[in-house]
C-alpha cells in the first residue's frame, strides 16, 4: 500500500521522518505545499480549498491512504476530506488528543500550534470528549514556524521568544504540552528544557506514525510487501534552493524534491 502524506510545505517532514521510522517498509509520497505556504494564518475555506486539492494530487500519485501531517488543515479539513473521498484519512490531531487523554495523571494540559489550529479548538474539545476533568490552556505561537524554517534552532533569540510563549503556561503550571504544529519537533529540546523535565512534551508527528503502525499492524497488513526499504517520492508546488535544505534539514538526509 502506498501512503500519501501531505502538508503546507515542508515541516511535515518531521510527520513524514516520524512514519519512516516506525514503518521503515512503507511506500510514501510526500506533497509539500510550498507555493502556498503558510496555511496557519489563511481562513478556514483557502486551508479546506488547499487540503481538498493536495488531497487530489496525491491520489494520482498512487496513494490509497492518507496522512494529513499539517495540523492546520487538519484542525478544519478532516470532515470534508472523509466525505468527499473514499479513502482512509489520518490526521495528527486525534491520535496526539487521545494519547493525552489515555494518560492517568493529566490534570492540565497546555497546546501550542497556529492561530488557525489553536482558534478551531479541535483539541481542546477532542480532550474534552474524553477527559472533562482535564484543564486545556492553548496558545498561538506563530513566530515559530518562521524561526525553524531560517534555522534559527539554537539563536538566543529563539529561546528568548520560546520562553516567552511558554510562560503563561508555566504560570499554570501544566502537567502536559502538546506540540500542535509540524515544526515544532525541531524545538522539542529547547521546549522541553524551558517547560522542566516535570512535564510532558507530547508530539503529535510521533503520535500520528504510532496510531499508524498500529493499524497496520490491526490490519495484519505489512505496508509494503518485500519487507525491504519503501520507496519515498518527495513532491513540492515550488521549489528553490533555500527550500532544499531545510528539507534536508527536517528529514535528515538529503531528499529529492520534485515539482509535478
Ligand atoms: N504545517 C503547519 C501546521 O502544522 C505549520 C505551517 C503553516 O502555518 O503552514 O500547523
Amino acid at each position: 500500500m502506498r501512503i500519501g502524506v501531505f502538508d503546507s510545505g515542508l515541516g511535515g517532514l518531521t510527520v513524514a521522518r516520524a512514519i519512516v521510522d516506525h514503518l521503515p517498509e512503507i511506500d510514501m509520497v510526500y506533497f509539500g505545499d510550498t507555493a502556498r505556504t503558510p496555511y496557519g494564518s489563511k481562513s478556514r475555506e483557502t486551508v479546506i480549498r488547499y487540503a481538498c486539492e493536495n488531497t487530489d494530487f496525491l491520489i494520482q500519485k498512487g496513494a490509497q491512504l492518507i496522512v494529513m501531517a499539517c495540523n492546520t488543515a487538519a484542525s478544519v479539513a478532516t470532515d470534508v476530506l472523509r466525505k468527499k473521498f473514499d479513502l482512509p484519512i489520518f490526521e495528527v490531531i486525534t491520535p496526539a488528543a487521545s494519547l493525552v487523554s489515555s494518560m492517568k495523571n493529566t490534570r492540565r494540559v497546555g497546546i501550542i500550534g497556529t492561530r488557525a489550529t489553536i482558534n478551531s479548538n479541535v483539541y481542546t474539545n477532542k480532550i474534552a470528549l474524553q477527559r472533562p476533568d482535564i484543564q486545556v490552556h492553548a496558545i498561538p505561537c506563530p513566530l515559530l514556524v518562521p524561526l525553524v524554517e531560517e534555522g534559527w534552532i539554537h539563536k538566543p533569540e529563539t529561546r528568548m521568544i520560546v520562553k516567552k510563549y511558554l510562560h503563561p503556561l508555566k504560570v499554570r503550571q501544566i502537567d502536559t504540552l502538546i506540540l500542535a504544529c509540524t515544526h515544532y519537533p525541531i524545538l522539542k529540546e529547547i521546549i522541553q528544557k524551558k517547560m522542566g523535565r516535570r512535564v510532558k512534551v507530547i508530539d503529535s508527528a510521533q503520535a500520528v506514525a504510532q496510531q499508524l503502525a498500529a493499524y497496520f499492524q490491526d490490519m495484519q497488513k505489512l505496508p509494503g510487501d518485500s519487507g525491504q526499504t519503501g520507496s519515498c517520492q518527495f513532491y513540492v508546488s515550488d521549489i528553490t534552493p533555500y527550500f532544499e535544505k531545510i528539507a534536508q534539514s527536517i528529514f535528515k538526509r538529503q531528499i529529492p524534491l520534485a515539482v509535478d
